[in-house]
């Protein structure tokens, strides 16, 4: 089962999840603060913006066109390849293990 670690203001979250869920699901369905995911994963708020930590960088699926706009969206300020919609990174397969950083706000 994937695992997705939260880490916020020096504090961390592991969660499990199910295969073929995706980051966003993994903290909603935990009830992990600082990820709303206002439109439930259509890649249409940017509500659940994350900067993914370094050593998964090399394992996540590639950014589409939709996912790059919506980045221009988002409340706290892009980090380049670091930031990703967590509704767009599908867990399992490549993506067994995640940790993202939560920005300060969503909205
Ligand atoms: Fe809306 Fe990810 S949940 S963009």
């Amino acid at each position: 089962m994937p695992k997705v670690t939260f880490h916020y203001d020096g504090a961390a979250s592991t969660v499990v999840a199910k295969d073929g869920s995706n980051v966003m699901r993994a903290a909603v369905e935990n009830g992990v603060d600082g990820i709303v995911g206002e439109c439930g994963g259509q890649a249409m708020c940017a509500t659940c913006h994350v900067y993914v930590r370094a050593p998964y960088l090399s394992v996540l699926p590639p950014l589409s066109e939709e996912e790059d706009e919506m980045l221009e969206c988002t409340a706290a300020e892009r980090d380049g390849e670091r930031s990703r919609l967590g509704c767009q990174l599908t867990l399992g397969g490549a993506l067994e293990e995640i940790e993202v950083d939560l920005p300060e706000t969503q909205i």
